[in-house]
């Protein structure tokens, strides 16, 4: 299974929201192969659009099999923490949650030992945590099914990681067995491909392209080339 995930960060209001599922929808409904790999094992879209409209996006897109996750998750379980998202509100909503994201790690103070909580608290809630990485100095956390490497400086910049280099960083990090790993950091349709048929990469996650539905019908395409 590939994985194609869409983070959409902190952008759009619900009108843009609605729009955006309308043109990708459209798009995909265009694309016969598309659609047949989107009912199988092969490949997985996940969008994580911010909480306010993971009901409408999932709703707008679950009949064409694509799946939402959330961009973040609360380290409590329930009870007296205004504000937090806990995973289990969004047990039956969302089947993902990005964990350990760099912009929260930096511009929010997150450390390992919150995000390992983050982790363990949404796989209790059969949530999938997808762990980002910006490196070899923050640790795989060993029960985070999903690992995210993303390095800081390809995050935005429009330049992303060569591929040797992603490899390479993945042979130095301690992994299991069974968990995957993505690539994120300015991915974009010109650069989609060679990622998404590395035996090694187990898909990618997207930030900029996928903002425009367009563009992230044009990096899915590529990709699934
Ligand atoms: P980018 O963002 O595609 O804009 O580089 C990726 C991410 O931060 O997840």
């Amino acid at each position: 299974m590939k994985y194609i995930i869409a983070n959409w960060k902190a952008n759009k209001n619900f009108l843009e929201a609605a729009e955006w599922c309308g043109v990708l929808l459209h798009n995909i409904e265009n694309n016969s192969l598309l659609k047949t790999k989107l009912g199988t094992d092969e490949l997985r879209i996940v969008v994580c659009p911010p909480l306010p409209f993971l009901s409408l996006v999932k709703e707008k897109l679950q009949s064409h099999f694509i799946h939402v996750g959330s961009q973040d998750v609360s380290q409590f379980e329930k009870g007296s923490y205004t504000g937090e998202v806990t995973a289990s509100s969004l047990n039956g909503l969302a089947q993902y949650a990005i964990v350990g994201h760099s912009e929260r790690r930096n511009n929010l103070g997150e450390k390992n030992d919150l995000i390992q909580r983050k982790v363990d608290i949404s796989l209790q809630y059969h949530i999938q945590p997808i762990l980002c990485v910006r490196g070899l100095d923050d640790p795989i956390i060993t029960n985070a099914p999903i690992i995210a490497y993303e390095p800081i400086q390809a995050i935005g910049t429009g330049k992303n990681e060569d591929i040797a280099t992603v490899v390479s960083q993945k042979k130095q990090m301690k992994m299991g067995e069974n968990q995957l790993f993505i690539y994120g950091g300015s991915v974009n349709e010109e650069n989609c491909k060679e990622y998404m048929r590395h035996s090694e990469i187990h898909g990618v996650l997207i930030g900029t392209a996928c903002l425009d539905p367009q563009q992230l019908y044009s990096t899915i395409e590529a990709g699934i080339s």
